[in-house]
């Protein structure tokens, strides 16, 4: 308990999901919590039933607009931001009307997919930056993925999206240790968490337990994770604990990404 004692943080897509799992951990441990989303009624709820000192506000991260009023918003309340987890994110399976291979691809399909997870991601980071400056000791955190490391023929632009994150992070890394700002920038890379962001793909009933139990054969550890399983990891980069890590990539995906398809094997 207390290892976030007295941060301002931000969370984006926190009404349900990591970013749920994130506000919640985090006020447990001492913080304060912003909890936004577009899903307002949802988000609220998420907030009130936290309680403490979780609040609620809107934020659209695709809008460069709703970006600076929730920054000012911050800013006066608060007077400063410690951490940032840049955490909502969209396939674009439910948003777009795709195709979402890259031999027929939909530019509109694209282009939301990447105002959402990419130019949502570089607005926070350029947003916290303008904060951070007031914090002793800050940390932005984004949520890529395992799609942001690997070819996924069936989501192109959610993949594109999240490997552009990865580099991104490096970028803003670098140049916060090279201005000498306090703010340390980092990436997570989950897989296979089972969240909302999974329901269109997974289906219902019997094909949605049958679903789940393919991907987990193909995980390592044997299982889908849990939010919680990233909030967790986004706990430590949040905290003081990390003050020496900043530019990483770390994968929360049950050992998904540390093998690979034809290994050599004497079987
Ligand atoms: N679940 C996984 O297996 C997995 C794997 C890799 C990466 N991720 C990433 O983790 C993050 C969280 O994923 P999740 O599984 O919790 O997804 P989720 O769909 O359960 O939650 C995403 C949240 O983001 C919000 N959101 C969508 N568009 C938004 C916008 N324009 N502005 C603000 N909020 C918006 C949604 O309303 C929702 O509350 C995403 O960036 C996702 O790509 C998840």
């Amino acid at each position: 308990m207390g290892r976030l004692k007295d941060k301002i943080v931000l969370v984006t897509g926190a009404a349900r999901g990591i970013g749920q799992a994130v506000s919640e951990l985090f006020c447990e441990e001492g913080a304060t919590v912003i909890l936004s989303d577009i899903n307002d009624e949802l988000g609220q709820k998420v907030a009130t039933d936290i309680g403490g000192k979780a609040e609620y506000h809107h934020l659209d991260v695709s809008s460069e607009k709703d970006w600076e009023e929730t920054s000012n918003y911050i800013l006066e309340k608060y007077g400063k931001l410690d951490v940032l987890i840049n955490n909502a994110g969209i396939t674009g399976f439910l948003e777009t009307s795709g195709p979402h291979d890259p031999e027929h691809l939909d530019i509109d399909s694209w282009n939301k997919v990447h105002s959402v997870n990419l130019d949502g991601v570089a607005f926070g980071c350029k947003e916290a930056i303008r904060l951070m400056k007031g914090s002793i000791s800050a940390s932005i955190v984004n949520l890529s993925s395992r799609s942001g490391m690997v070819g996924i023929p069936g989501a192109a632009a959610y993949a594109s999206s999240k490997a552009a994150i990865r580099n991104h992070t490096k970028t803003v890394a670098l140049y916060c240790a090279e201005k000498g700002y306090p703010i340390r920038c980092n990436s997570i890379h989950p897989g296979a968490i089972l969240t909302p962001i999974w329901d269109a793909m997974l289906g219902e009933g019997e094909v949605r337990k049958a679903a789940i139990k393919g991907i987990a054969k193909d995980v390592p550890l044997g299982t889908m994770g849990e939010a919680k399983d990233v909030a967790y990891a986004a706990l430590y980069l949040a905290s003081d604990e990390s003050k020496y890590v900043t530019g990483i990539e770390l994968n929360v995906d049950g050992g998904i990404l540390a093998g690979s398809a034809a290994a050599p094997s004497q079987e």
